[in-house]
């Protein structure tokens, strides 16, 4: 292989401007060429391509967001699309692809890969930390620090007034994120897409811990399990000698600069997916699991789903008396 290509697709995550620096200073100091693709699978498309060098990639590892741009492009589901996309590849002689991106694009790096044989690498990068295969994503650690110091300020306002807040977090399909954070900033409630929970047992948790002397409480709310607006004008309601209020955290927890653990993850990742292509193997992802970098067959990532942490629910349910 002489020339690779890096891209960043889906929704941006802290660090994935750290994860582009190790792939690419990686490449570099194997002796290979790189391509930076921007806006992702849309502009492997236009053919956005451009040249990066050592100093391309510096003074980003400290930066959120990612600057070779990204964007949603479901039109990567069509096959005449990826084959415009392996041609383009071609044309550019780029041999092989690092992926930085979250579950959509690790599909259409699989994809791409099995259509074409074309050896292509994910580095998992997304604040909802669902992608099956890894302990951890690229962008988890930084998006919970974000929420928790959010919710850590609302609590403050939640014990002076004795309210009720209802706090909605990121996560359209999976409660990872929620879930975590319900139990770094000490929640009472959680709510997550995996479990229906009714408004009504909602009430009755309140009723428990009003009875239990608390005076106000936070209920963590994913945002695939329901609107917070709704679900405090509901609460409101039932109780309407409490004061109810909520907060959406929304985009707030896709920015702010990496953690050090967010940093660290995405140096290890970018170095082992370039060193995966270029021993010739692929499709894989790279991924974490206790300690150790791992790779997981890309089709058994696309094809297996991740189980959020049950256990958490039992801590936040043992916690909130
Ligand atoms: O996948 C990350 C994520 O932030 C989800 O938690 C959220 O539901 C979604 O992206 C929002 O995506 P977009 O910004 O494209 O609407």
């Amino acid at each position: 292989m002489k020339k690779l290509g890096v891209l960043t697709a889906g929704g941006d995550a802290p660090g994935m401007n750290a994860a582009i620096r190790a792939a690419v200073r990686t490449a570099l100091s194997y002796g290979l060429e790189v391509a930076g693709i921007e806006r992702g699978y849309g502009g492997l498309y236009e053919k956005a391509f451009l040249k990066l060098d050592s100093r391309s990639v510096s003074g980003i590892i400290n930066k959120s967001g990612t600057f070779l741009k990204t964007k949603r492009f479901p039109q990567f589901k069509e096959k005449d699309v990826r084959e415009k996309c392996r041609r383009n590849l071609a044309e550019e002689g780029v041999e092989g692809l690092v992926v930085i991106g979250g579950d959509g694009s690790a599909r259409g790096a699989y994809a791409l890969s099995s259509d074409f044989d074309f050896p292509a690498a994910l580095i998992p990068a997304s604040i909802d930390n669902d992608i099956y295969g890894t302990d951890f994503t690229v962008g988890f650690d930084t998006a919970v620090n974000t929420a928790v110091s959010a919710v850590d300020n609302i609590r403050d306002t939640a014990t002076s007034h004795e309210r009720t807040f209802v706090v909605e977090v990121m996560g359209r399909e999976k409660g990872n994120l929620a879930i975590e954070v319900a139990v770094a900033c000490g929640a009472e409630i959680v709510i997550v897409p995996e479990i229906k929970m009714e408004g009504e047992k909602v009430v009755r948790l309140l009723k428990e811990q009003e009875m239990k002397g608390k005076a106000s409480s936070i209920i963590i709310l994913a945002e695939g399990a329901g609107k917070a607006e709704e679900l405090t004008a509901f609460l409101q309601k039932e109780f309407p000698e409490k004061q109810i209020r909520y907060s959406v955290l929304g985009y707030i927890q896709r920015g702010g600069s990496p953690t050090y653990l967010t940093r660290v993850l995405a140096a290890q990742f970018g170095k082992a997916a370039v060193e995966t292509l270029m021993e010739g193997k692929y499709p894989f992802m790279v991924g974490i699991r206790g300690s150790e970098i791992v790779r997981v067959p890309l089709k058994r990532v696309v094809s297996c789903s991740k189980l959020m942490p049950y256990g958490h629910l039992d801590i936040i349910n043992r916690m909130a008396i």
